[in-house]
Protein backbone atom coordinates (compact mmCIF):
# COMPACT_ATOMS: atom_id res chain seq x y z
CA UNK A 1 0.00 0.00 0.00
CA UNK A 2 1.26 3.17 -1.05
CA UNK A 3 1.76 4.85 2.61
CA UNK A 4 1.99 8.39 1.47
CA UNK A 5 -1.67 8.03 -0.59
CA UNK A 6 -2.90 6.42 2.62
CA UNK A 7 -2.07 9.69 4.89
CA UNK A 8 -3.15 11.43 1.90
CA UNK A 9 -6.59 10.10 1.67
CA UNK A 10 -6.85 9.48 6.04
CA UNK A 11 -5.87 13.25 6.66
CA UNK A 12 -8.66 14.38 4.21
CA UNK A 13 -11.09 11.41 5.88
CA UNK A 14 -9.99 13.27 9.11
CA UNK A 15 -9.68 17.03 8.35
CA UNK A 16 -13.69 16.09 7.64
CA UNK A 17 -14.33 14.60 11.13
CA UNK A 18 -12.26 17.64 12.47
CA UNK A 19 -14.15 19.71 10.51
CA UNK A 20 -17.73 18.44 11.28
CA UNK A 21 -16.87 18.35 14.95
CA UNK A 22 -16.01 22.57 14.83
CA UNK A 23 -18.60 23.22 12.48
CA UNK A 24 -19.26 26.75 12.82
CA UNK A 25 -22.41 28.20 12.31
CA UNK A 26 -22.62 29.92 8.36
CA UNK A 27 -21.83 33.65 8.58
CA UNK A 28 -23.64 35.60 6.42
CA UNK A 29 -22.26 39.07 6.11
CA UNK A 30 -23.31 42.43 4.66
CA UNK A 31 -19.74 43.47 4.84
CA UNK A 32 -18.27 45.48 2.28
CA UNK A 33 -16.26 43.13 0.02
CA UNK A 34 -13.39 46.17 0.12
CA UNK A 35 -13.21 45.40 3.82
CA UNK A 36 -9.75 43.40 3.69
CA UNK A 37 -8.20 45.80 1.29
CA UNK A 38 -9.10 49.38 2.74
CA UNK A 39 -6.95 52.06 1.49
CA UNK A 40 -4.69 53.42 4.83
CA UNK A 41 -6.65 56.32 6.62
CA UNK A 42 -5.77 59.41 7.65
CA UNK A 43 -6.13 59.23 11.88
CA UNK A 44 -5.32 62.84 14.34
CA UNK A 45 -3.54 60.44 16.54
CA UNK A 46 -2.01 57.72 14.73
CA UNK A 47 -0.98 59.48 11.13
CA UNK A 48 -1.80 57.51 8.41
CA UNK A 49 -3.13 54.54 9.86
CA UNK A 50 -3.42 50.31 7.89
CA UNK A 51 -6.89 49.67 8.75
CA UNK A 52 -8.33 47.22 11.16
CA UNK A 53 -10.88 45.13 9.87
CA UNK A 54 -14.07 44.96 11.78
CA UNK A 55 -14.41 42.42 15.05
CA UNK A 56 -17.76 41.20 13.27
CA UNK A 57 -16.06 40.29 10.10
CA UNK A 58 -15.90 36.37 8.86
CA UNK A 59 -12.30 36.29 9.10
CA UNK A 60 -12.63 36.44 12.81
CA UNK A 61 -14.73 33.52 12.62
CA UNK A 62 -12.73 30.98 11.17
CA UNK A 63 -10.73 28.79 13.42
CA UNK A 64 -6.73 29.17 12.72
CA UNK A 65 -5.12 27.25 10.77
CA UNK A 66 -7.74 26.91 8.16
CA UNK A 67 -7.82 26.69 4.09
CA UNK A 68 -10.69 28.36 2.34
CA UNK A 69 -11.14 26.70 -0.79
CA UNK A 70 -13.09 27.73 -3.67
CA UNK A 71 -14.11 24.69 -5.94
CA UNK A 72 -15.29 27.37 -8.57
CA UNK A 73 -11.99 28.78 -9.20
CA UNK A 74 -10.50 25.46 -9.42
CA UNK A 75 -13.13 24.59 -12.35
CA UNK A 76 -12.79 27.91 -14.00
CA UNK A 77 -8.91 27.23 -14.26
CA UNK A 78 -9.54 23.88 -15.36
CA UNK A 79 -11.86 25.06 -18.22
CA UNK A 80 -9.47 27.37 -19.31
CA UNK A 81 -6.81 24.84 -19.58
CA UNK A 82 -9.02 22.96 -21.71
CA UNK A 83 -10.03 26.23 -23.99
CA UNK A 84 -6.08 26.71 -24.65
CA UNK A 85 -5.88 23.27 -26.10
CA UNK A 86 -9.17 22.27 -27.36
CA UNK A 87 -7.84 18.73 -29.04
CA UNK A 88 -6.17 17.43 -25.64
CA UNK A 89 -7.96 15.07 -23.16
CA UNK A 90 -7.16 17.40 -19.60
CA UNK A 91 -6.93 15.07 -16.20
CA UNK A 92 -6.99 16.93 -12.97
CA UNK A 93 -3.64 15.43 -11.20
CA UNK A 94 -5.50 14.99 -7.98
CA UNK A 95 -2.47 14.31 -5.69
CA UNK A 96 -2.39 18.09 -5.65
CA UNK A 97 -5.32 18.64 -4.07
CA UNK A 98 -8.05 15.78 -3.50
CA UNK A 99 -10.66 17.49 -1.67
CA UNK A 100 -13.88 15.99 -2.68
CA UNK A 101 -15.62 19.51 -3.05
CA UNK A 102 -12.74 20.59 -5.98
CA UNK A 103 -12.95 16.33 -7.53
CA UNK A 104 -16.70 17.09 -7.54
CA UNK A 105 -16.95 20.32 -9.27
CA UNK A 106 -14.36 19.44 -11.60
CA UNK A 107 -16.55 16.19 -11.96
CA UNK A 108 -19.03 17.66 -13.66
CA UNK A 109 -16.90 19.12 -16.29
CA UNK A 110 -17.31 18.26 -19.61
CA UNK A 111 -14.33 15.49 -20.66
CA UNK A 112 -12.91 16.04 -17.50
CA UNK A 113 -10.38 13.69 -16.98
CA UNK A 114 -8.31 12.21 -13.34
CA UNK A 115 -4.71 11.13 -13.05
CA UNK A 116 -4.10 9.23 -10.10
CA UNK A 117 -1.06 7.46 -8.50
CA UNK A 118 -2.63 5.00 -6.05
CA UNK A 119 -5.98 3.07 -4.90
CA UNK A 120 -6.72 5.44 -2.63
CA UNK A 121 -6.70 8.35 -5.01
CA UNK A 122 -8.97 6.05 -6.76
CA UNK A 123 -11.54 5.00 -3.85
CA UNK A 124 -11.97 8.61 -3.43
CA UNK A 125 -12.70 9.13 -6.99
CA UNK A 126 -14.75 6.28 -7.05
CA UNK A 127 -16.54 7.35 -3.75
CA UNK A 128 -17.78 10.10 -5.62
CA UNK A 129 -19.27 8.12 -8.45
CA UNK A 130 -16.50 8.99 -11.19
CA UNK A 131 -16.12 6.49 -13.87
CA UNK A 132 -12.90 4.33 -13.79
CA UNK A 133 -13.06 5.14 -18.23
CA UNK A 134 -12.44 8.78 -16.81
CA UNK A 135 -9.06 7.78 -14.80
CA UNK A 136 -5.39 7.22 -16.00
CA UNK A 137 -2.61 5.55 -13.81
CA UNK A 138 0.19 7.97 -14.30
CA UNK A 139 2.70 6.52 -11.15
CA UNK A 140 5.33 4.91 -13.44
CA UNK A 141 5.47 2.57 -10.15
CA UNK A 142 2.94 0.84 -9.04
CA UNK A 143 2.36 -1.50 -6.71
CA UNK A 144 -0.13 -4.88 -7.82
CA UNK A 145 -2.95 -4.60 -5.31
CA UNK A 146 -3.11 -0.70 -7.17
CA UNK A 147 -2.77 -2.09 -10.73
CA UNK A 148 -5.82 -4.52 -9.69
CA UNK A 149 -7.99 -2.47 -8.22
CA UNK A 150 -7.83 0.16 -11.54
CA UNK A 151 -8.30 -2.60 -13.83
CA UNK A 152 -11.27 -3.29 -11.57
CA UNK A 153 -12.41 -0.12 -11.58
CA UNK A 154 -12.11 0.04 -15.70
CA UNK A 155 -9.05 2.22 -15.91
CA UNK A 156 -6.81 0.85 -19.02
CA UNK A 157 -4.33 3.96 -19.32
CA UNK A 158 -0.90 2.81 -17.46
CA UNK A 159 2.43 5.11 -17.43
CA UNK A 160 5.42 2.51 -16.88
CA UNK A 161 9.41 3.33 -17.34
CA UNK A 162 11.11 0.11 -16.19
CA UNK A 163 10.95 -3.41 -16.99
CA UNK A 164 9.66 -4.76 -14.13
CA UNK A 165 6.31 -2.50 -14.34
CA UNK A 166 5.43 -4.35 -17.59
CA UNK A 167 5.40 -7.79 -15.60
CA UNK A 168 3.38 -6.54 -12.95
CA UNK A 169 0.72 -5.01 -15.80
CA UNK A 170 0.93 -7.89 -17.67
CA UNK A 171 0.55 -10.32 -14.63
CA UNK A 172 -2.65 -8.56 -14.36
CA UNK A 173 -3.72 -7.74 -17.68
CA UNK A 174 -6.40 -10.97 -18.10
CA UNK A 175 -8.73 -8.82 -15.26
CA UNK A 176 -9.43 -6.29 -18.26
CA UNK A 177 -11.00 -9.50 -20.04
CA UNK A 178 -10.77 -8.77 -24.12
CA UNK A 179 -9.83 -5.54 -23.27
CA UNK A 180 -6.18 -4.49 -24.02
CA UNK A 181 -4.05 -2.54 -21.39
CA UNK A 182 -2.90 0.80 -22.91
CA UNK A 183 0.81 1.44 -21.47
CA UNK A 184 3.01 4.75 -22.51
CA UNK A 185 6.37 5.22 -21.62
CA UNK A 186 7.57 7.88 -19.23
CA UNK A 187 10.62 10.01 -20.75
CA UNK A 188 13.18 12.20 -18.79
CA UNK A 189 12.99 15.53 -20.89
CA UNK A 190 14.58 19.09 -19.35
CA UNK A 191 12.86 20.92 -16.38
CA UNK A 192 14.22 24.28 -17.55
CA UNK A 193 12.20 26.72 -15.86
CA UNK A 194 10.56 24.54 -13.11
CA UNK A 195 10.69 25.28 -9.17
CA UNK A 196 10.23 21.55 -8.75
CA UNK A 197 11.88 19.51 -11.27
CA UNK A 198 10.84 15.67 -11.78
CA UNK A 199 12.79 14.70 -14.05
CA UNK A 200 15.75 12.41 -11.45
CA UNK A 201 13.02 10.40 -9.90
CA UNK A 202 11.23 9.13 -13.40
CA UNK A 203 11.53 8.52 -17.19
CA UNK A 204 14.23 6.87 -19.54
CA UNK A 205 15.72 8.13 -22.60
CA UNK A 206 14.27 7.65 -26.57
CA UNK A 207 16.11 4.48 -27.40
CA UNK A 208 15.41 2.81 -23.85
CA UNK A 209 11.64 4.23 -23.75
CA UNK A 210 11.23 2.49 -27.20
CA UNK A 211 13.01 -1.18 -25.79
CA UNK A 212 10.37 -0.90 -23.07
CA UNK A 213 7.33 -0.49 -25.22
CA UNK A 214 8.73 -3.41 -27.52
CA UNK A 215 8.93 -5.38 -24.94
CA UNK A 216 5.31 -4.46 -23.83
CA UNK A 217 4.20 -5.69 -26.64
CA UNK A 218 5.41 -9.02 -26.30
CA UNK A 219 4.02 -9.12 -23.23
CA UNK A 220 0.60 -8.08 -25.02
CA UNK A 221 0.00 -4.78 -23.46
CA UNK A 222 -0.65 -2.36 -26.21
CA UNK A 223 1.95 0.20 -26.54
CA UNK A 224 0.21 3.63 -27.40
CA UNK A 225 2.73 6.24 -26.82
CA UNK A 226 5.21 8.27 -24.17
CA UNK A 227 4.22 10.72 -21.26
CA UNK A 228 6.65 13.13 -19.52
CA UNK A 229 6.44 15.98 -16.63
CA UNK A 230 8.44 19.32 -17.18
CA UNK A 231 8.42 20.14 -13.89
CA UNK A 232 6.10 21.74 -11.62
CA UNK A 233 5.75 25.67 -11.51
CA UNK A 234 7.46 25.63 -14.63
CA UNK A 235 7.53 29.21 -16.05
CA UNK A 236 8.59 28.67 -18.92
CA UNK A 237 6.24 27.43 -22.12
CA UNK A 238 9.47 26.48 -24.52
CA UNK A 239 10.41 23.92 -21.89
CA UNK A 240 7.19 22.08 -23.06
CA UNK A 241 8.11 22.01 -26.27
CA UNK A 242 12.57 21.44 -26.01
CA UNK A 243 10.43 18.17 -24.04
CA UNK A 244 8.20 17.32 -26.97
CA UNK A 245 11.62 17.58 -29.50
CA UNK A 246 12.91 15.45 -26.56
CA UNK A 247 10.34 12.81 -27.57
CA UNK A 248 10.51 13.14 -31.45
CA UNK A 249 13.22 10.59 -31.80
CA UNK A 250 11.48 8.12 -29.69
CA UNK A 251 8.33 8.55 -32.10
CA UNK A 252 10.47 8.18 -35.04
CA UNK A 253 12.16 5.19 -33.90
CA UNK A 254 8.80 3.65 -32.33
CA UNK A 255 6.80 3.66 -35.76
CA UNK A 256 9.87 2.73 -37.77
CA UNK A 257 9.93 -0.72 -35.03
CA UNK A 258 6.21 -0.78 -36.39
CA UNK A 259 4.60 0.30 -32.71
CA UNK A 260 1.85 2.42 -33.79
CA UNK A 261 2.29 4.92 -30.83
CA UNK A 262 -0.76 7.72 -31.10
CA UNK A 263 -0.16 9.36 -27.35
CA UNK A 264 1.58 11.97 -25.79
CA UNK A 265 0.87 12.43 -22.41
CA UNK A 266 2.18 16.10 -21.83
CA UNK A 267 2.03 16.35 -17.92
CA UNK A 268 1.67 19.07 -15.55
CA UNK A 269 3.97 21.51 -14.55
CA UNK A 270 1.64 24.59 -15.66
CA UNK A 271 2.32 27.35 -13.24
CA UNK A 272 0.39 29.43 -10.47
CA UNK A 273 0.50 33.13 -10.09
CA UNK A 274 2.26 33.74 -6.28
CA UNK A 275 4.61 36.62 -6.04
CA UNK A 276 4.83 37.45 -9.85
CA UNK A 277 3.13 37.23 -12.96
CA UNK A 278 3.44 33.93 -15.42
CA UNK A 279 2.55 32.63 -18.34
CA UNK A 280 -1.00 31.23 -19.11
CA UNK A 281 -2.22 28.10 -20.58
CA UNK A 282 -2.44 29.50 -23.85
CA UNK A 283 0.94 30.45 -24.22
CA UNK A 284 1.96 26.95 -23.35
CA UNK A 285 -0.31 26.11 -25.98
CA UNK A 286 1.09 28.55 -28.31
CA UNK A 287 4.73 27.42 -27.52
CA UNK A 288 3.27 23.30 -27.71
CA UNK A 289 1.12 23.72 -31.01
CA UNK A 290 4.48 25.02 -32.86
CA UNK A 291 6.34 22.08 -32.59
CA UNK A 292 3.65 19.48 -32.06
CA UNK A 293 2.44 17.92 -35.50
CA UNK A 294 6.23 18.16 -36.33
CA UNK A 295 7.73 16.03 -33.08
CA UNK A 296 4.98 13.38 -32.38
CA UNK A 297 3.36 13.35 -36.30
CA UNK A 298 0.31 11.63 -36.82
CA UNK A 299 -0.65 11.44 -32.99
CA UNK A 300 -4.32 11.04 -32.12
CA UNK A 301 -4.62 11.63 -28.47
CA UNK A 302 -2.84 14.25 -26.36
CA UNK A 303 -3.34 14.60 -22.55
CA UNK A 304 -2.40 16.74 -19.99
CA UNK A 305 -2.27 16.36 -16.56
CA UNK A 306 -2.46 19.59 -14.38
CA UNK A 307 -2.39 19.63 -10.77
CA UNK A 308 -1.64 23.01 -9.50
CA UNK A 309 -2.59 24.98 -12.74
CA UNK A 310 -6.14 23.84 -11.67
CA UNK A 311 -6.01 24.40 -7.87
CA UNK A 312 -2.93 26.70 -6.52
CA UNK A 313 -5.05 30.16 -7.25
CA UNK A 314 -8.44 27.74 -5.28
CA UNK A 315 -7.42 28.46 -1.74
CA UNK A 316 -6.29 30.74 0.60
CA UNK A 317 -5.01 30.17 4.04
CA UNK A 318 -5.71 31.83 7.34
CA UNK A 319 -2.95 31.45 9.95
CA UNK A 320 -2.65 33.57 13.36
CA UNK A 321 0.33 34.66 15.10
CA UNK A 322 0.97 32.95 18.17
CA UNK A 323 4.29 34.04 19.27
CA UNK A 324 6.65 36.95 18.46
CA UNK A 325 10.32 36.62 19.79
CA UNK A 326 13.67 38.93 19.58
CA UNK A 327 16.30 36.93 18.47
CA UNK A 328 20.02 37.30 18.78
CA UNK A 329 20.78 38.00 14.93
CA UNK A 330 18.66 40.62 15.78
CA UNK A 331 15.61 39.66 13.58
CA UNK A 332 12.33 39.42 15.04
CA UNK A 333 10.12 36.30 14.49
CA UNK A 334 6.85 35.98 14.22
CA UNK A 335 5.33 32.44 15.04
CA UNK A 336 1.99 31.17 13.34
CA UNK A 337 -0.37 28.42 13.90
CA UNK A 338 0.61 26.69 10.60
CA UNK A 339 3.78 26.06 8.85
CA UNK A 340 6.33 24.02 7.21
CA UNK A 341 4.30 20.68 8.52
CA UNK A 342 0.63 22.40 7.94
CA UNK A 343 1.21 22.07 4.32
CA UNK A 344 3.72 25.25 3.37
CA UNK A 345 6.78 22.57 2.71
CA UNK A 346 7.43 23.77 -0.35
CA UNK A 347 8.54 27.71 0.92
CA UNK A 348 11.99 26.10 0.88
CA UNK A 349 12.21 25.72 -2.92
CA UNK A 350 11.40 28.95 -3.63
CA UNK A 351 7.65 28.79 -3.72
CA UNK A 352 6.10 31.75 -1.55
CA UNK A 353 2.64 32.97 -1.38
CA UNK A 354 1.85 36.51 -1.07
CA UNK A 355 0.83 37.38 2.41
CA UNK A 356 -1.61 40.12 3.38
CA UNK A 357 -1.78 40.97 7.21
CA UNK A 358 -5.45 41.03 9.14
CA UNK A 359 -5.01 43.29 11.89
CA UNK A 360 -7.83 43.69 15.18
CA UNK A 361 -7.38 47.76 15.31
CA UNK A 362 -5.87 50.54 13.06
CA UNK A 363 -2.17 51.15 13.71
CA UNK A 364 0.02 53.58 12.00
CA UNK A 365 2.02 52.36 8.87
CA UNK A 366 5.46 51.81 8.75
CA UNK A 367 7.70 48.85 7.42
CA UNK A 368 8.08 45.93 9.26
CA UNK A 369 10.59 43.12 8.57
CA UNK A 370 9.61 39.54 9.96
CA UNK A 371 10.81 36.09 9.96
CA UNK A 372 7.96 33.87 9.66
CA UNK A 373 7.59 30.24 11.55
CA UNK A 374 5.21 27.77 12.01
CA UNK A 375 4.43 25.77 15.59
CA UNK A 376 6.28 22.84 15.76
CA UNK A 377 9.48 22.31 17.48
CA UNK A 378 11.03 21.27 14.23
CA UNK A 379 14.11 23.81 12.95
CA UNK A 380 12.53 22.86 8.77
CA UNK A 381 9.18 24.56 10.18
CA UNK A 382 10.53 27.87 9.02
CA UNK A 383 9.01 29.76 6.60
CA UNK A 384 10.24 33.25 4.56
CA UNK A 385 10.89 36.76 5.54
CA UNK A 386 8.08 39.08 5.13
CA UNK A 387 8.24 43.01 4.97
CA UNK A 388 4.49 44.09 6.74
CA UNK A 389 3.33 47.64 6.22
CA UNK A 390 2.17 47.40 9.54
CA UNK A 391 3.57 46.13 13.16
CA UNK A 392 2.16 42.53 13.80
CA UNK A 393 0.83 41.30 17.33
CA UNK A 394 -0.44 38.31 18.79
CA UNK A 395 -4.20 37.24 17.40
CA UNK A 396 -3.32 38.93 14.04
CA UNK A 397 -3.90 37.21 11.43
CA UNK A 398 -2.29 36.43 7.88
CA UNK A 399 -3.89 35.16 4.88
CA UNK A 400 -1.21 33.15 2.46
CA UNK A 401 -2.54 33.49 -1.24
CA UNK A 402 -2.54 30.74 -3.65
CA UNK A 403 -2.34 27.83 -1.13
CA UNK A 404 -5.10 25.46 -3.32
CA UNK A 405 -1.99 23.38 -4.04
CA UNK A 406 -0.36 20.22 -1.90
CA UNK A 407 -1.08 22.56 0.88
CA UNK A 408 -4.24 19.87 1.80
CA UNK A 409 -2.90 16.65 0.43
CA UNK A 410 0.56 17.19 2.65
CA UNK A 411 -0.57 18.74 5.44
CA UNK A 412 0.34 16.36 8.95
CA UNK A 413 -0.58 16.38 12.43
CA UNK A 414 3.37 16.75 13.26
CA UNK A 415 4.09 17.40 17.03
CA UNK A 416 0.23 17.54 17.55
CA UNK A 417 -0.92 20.93 15.69
CA UNK A 418 -3.43 21.34 13.93
CA UNK A 419 -4.27 20.67 10.21
CA UNK A 420 -5.51 23.37 8.63
CA UNK A 421 -9.20 23.32 8.85
CA UNK A 422 -10.75 23.31 5.07
CA UNK A 423 -13.60 25.68 4.48
CA UNK A 424 -14.83 26.02 1.16
CA UNK A 425 -15.99 29.67 -0.44
CA UNK A 426 -20.53 28.26 -0.20
CA UNK A 427 -19.90 27.00 3.03
CA UNK A 428 -18.10 30.15 4.14
CA UNK A 429 -20.47 32.56 2.05
CA UNK A 430 -17.67 35.07 1.15
CA UNK A 431 -15.64 35.10 -2.39
CA UNK A 432 -11.83 33.79 -1.88
CA UNK A 433 -11.23 36.94 -4.16
CA UNK A 434 -11.98 39.25 -1.46
CA UNK A 435 -8.73 38.05 0.16
CA UNK A 436 -6.53 40.00 -2.49
CA UNK A 437 -2.75 39.77 -1.64
CA UNK A 438 -0.58 43.13 -0.82
CA UNK A 439 2.39 41.86 0.12
C1 LIG B 1 2.83 12.13 -12.77
C2 LIG B 1 2.42 13.50 -12.37
N1 LIG B 1 1.48 14.10 -13.09
C3 LIG B 1 1.03 15.34 -12.78
C4 LIG B 1 1.54 16.02 -11.70
C5 LIG B 1 1.01 17.39 -11.41
O1 LIG B 1 1.98 18.34 -11.54
P1 LIG B 1 1.67 19.88 -11.40
O2 LIG B 1 0.98 20.07 -10.09
O3 LIG B 1 2.96 20.54 -11.47
O4 LIG B 1 0.77 20.27 -12.53
C6 LIG B 1 2.56 15.45 -10.94
C7 LIG B 1 3.14 16.15 -9.80
O5 LIG B 1 3.93 15.66 -9.03
C8 LIG B 1 3.01 14.13 -11.28
O6 LIG B 1 3.96 13.52 -10.57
Amino acid sequence: MNEIATQVISGAAMRNETRKANKRPTISTNLPVTSLNQAPAWSSTLGFAYPATPVDHPVWQLQTPSLILSPKQAAANFKAIQQAFPYANVGYAMKSNPHPAILSALSQIDNAWFEVASKAEMEALKGLGIAGNRVFFSNPIKQMSHIKMAIEYGVRLFVFDSEAEVLKLAACAHLAGDEPLEVYVRMTVPHTGALWPLTHKFGVEARRAVTLLQMAQAYNLKPVGFAFHVGSQCTRPDTWAEALQTVAPAWKMAREAGIDVDMIDLGGGFPTRYTGPVPDANEVAAAVEAVLDECVPGVKRVFLEPGRGVCGSAGDMVLEVTGVAERPDGQTWLYLDGGFFSGLYEIPDGIRPSVQPIVREPRPLGMHTYRLAGPTCDSLDTLFEMRSPVELRLGDRLVFKSCGAYVYSVSSPFNGFDQPVVVTEDEWMMNIQQFAGIC
